[in-house]
């Protein structure tokens, strides 16, 4: 019997953006192994010539840039190129085929993009949504039930969500002002798209976390879908055992010291997860530091257990 989908899944495409370095594109991973688990077609989208996801996911090879590279059964991944992507709407548009072999010779999309500004944000966000169409701009190709876009860092990801917007406005009419409120549409329906928030426990990446919540209402009208407090310190100690620790001669003081200071730092987390839940106008869950190293596939997979218990508890 197909397992219950969590809410958060039930959409065609999910933003996943918050500070810099916090876990982005961990979640971003994580929440792929949830949805293709859930068999769900998914395609976990990188930008900014980033390509990490395949080889944490365990997967050998990258694939070529713009390729959507399977990596497990429902399961993809590409890395969303701007100059690709209006090459290929381009396609859809300029007949004929020698015109486009032209334009494309003559560096006018080049041009396009970098004297456009936003131009890259507005084509790396509008693959995103065609990816979950079902009539693609390649006729060969299928809609994914599910797209996840492991969104550029705070401003420059809500910059991406808004840029559709500016340019339906300026454009006003034409194929780029068509195309720009067909992702404007998606992005403002939180039915259609959600948008999640991905914190650690500490002042700046929070403070970040709310004022990104209050921006997304305040200039899409929507607001997030989800928060992850990501990294949680689980300590276990409360401040009297760690008094009778400090007075066991034989432990080794510098162990001590670095139970202390750990104590401390997961108390200023509590302090901060506090923060968070006061704040947050959306669900907030809590996944754990679970690894002094860097996530690799089985600590992924684990990630994936966790978030997709605590999307169950929520459902
Ligand atoms: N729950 C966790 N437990 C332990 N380590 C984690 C956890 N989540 C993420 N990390 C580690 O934190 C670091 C940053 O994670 P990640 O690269 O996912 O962040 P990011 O927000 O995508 O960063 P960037 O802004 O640079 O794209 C990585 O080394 C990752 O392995
Ligand atoms: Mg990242």
């Amino acid at each position: 019997m197909r397992k219950q989908q969590h809410d958060i899944l039930n959409c065609e495409l999910i933003a996943v953006t918050g500070k810099g370095g916090v876990g982005k594109t961990t979640i971003a991973a994580a929440l792929a192994l949830v949805a293709s688990a859930e068999k769900k077609q998914t395609i976990v989208c990188e930008v900014s010539g980033q390509r990490r996801i395949p080889a944490l996911i365990g997967h050998p090879t990258a694939g070529a840039p713009g390729s959507e590279e399977q990596l497990a059964r429902d399961l993809w991944a590409t890395t969303i190129d701007p100059e690709l992507a209006l090459v290929e709407w381009a396609g859809k548009l300029i007949r004929p085929r020698a015109l486009l072999d032209l334009a494309v010779r003559s560096n006018s999309f080049a041009g396009f993009i970098n004297a456009a500004p936003g131009g890259r944000e507005l084509l790396t966000i509008t693959k995103a949504a065609e990816l979950s169409r079902d009539e693609r701009w390649d006729d060969d190709a299928d809609g994914y039930e599910l797209v996840i876009l492991d969104a550029p860092a705070s401003g420059h990801g809500l910059a991406m969500l808004k840029t559709p917007t500016t340019f339906a406005q300026i454009a006003r009419v034409g194929p780029i002002a068509n195309q720009a409120r067909d992702v404007e549409e998606l992005l403002a329906d939180d039915q259609r798209c959600k948008v999640v928030l991905v914190s650690t426990l500490e002042e700046t990446p929070v403070n970040e976390t709310l004022e990104l919540q209050a921006a997304l209402a305040a200039q899409m009208g929507r607001g997030a879908d989800l928060i992850v407090a990501n990294g949680l310190i689980e300590d276990g100690l409360d401040g009297g055992e760690l008094s009778e620790l400090e007075t066991v001669s034989v432990i080794d003081p510098i162990a001590v010291a670095a139970i202390a200071s750990r104590h401390s730092r997961s108390l200023l987390q509590q302090d901060q997860l506090r923060r968070l839940r006061s704040g947050a106008q959306c669900p907030l869950i809590v996944l754990p530091a679970i690894t002094s190293h860097a996530v690799g596939p089985d600590e992924l997979q684990q990630v994936a257990g966790l978030l997709a218990a605590a999307l169950a508890q929520r459902s």
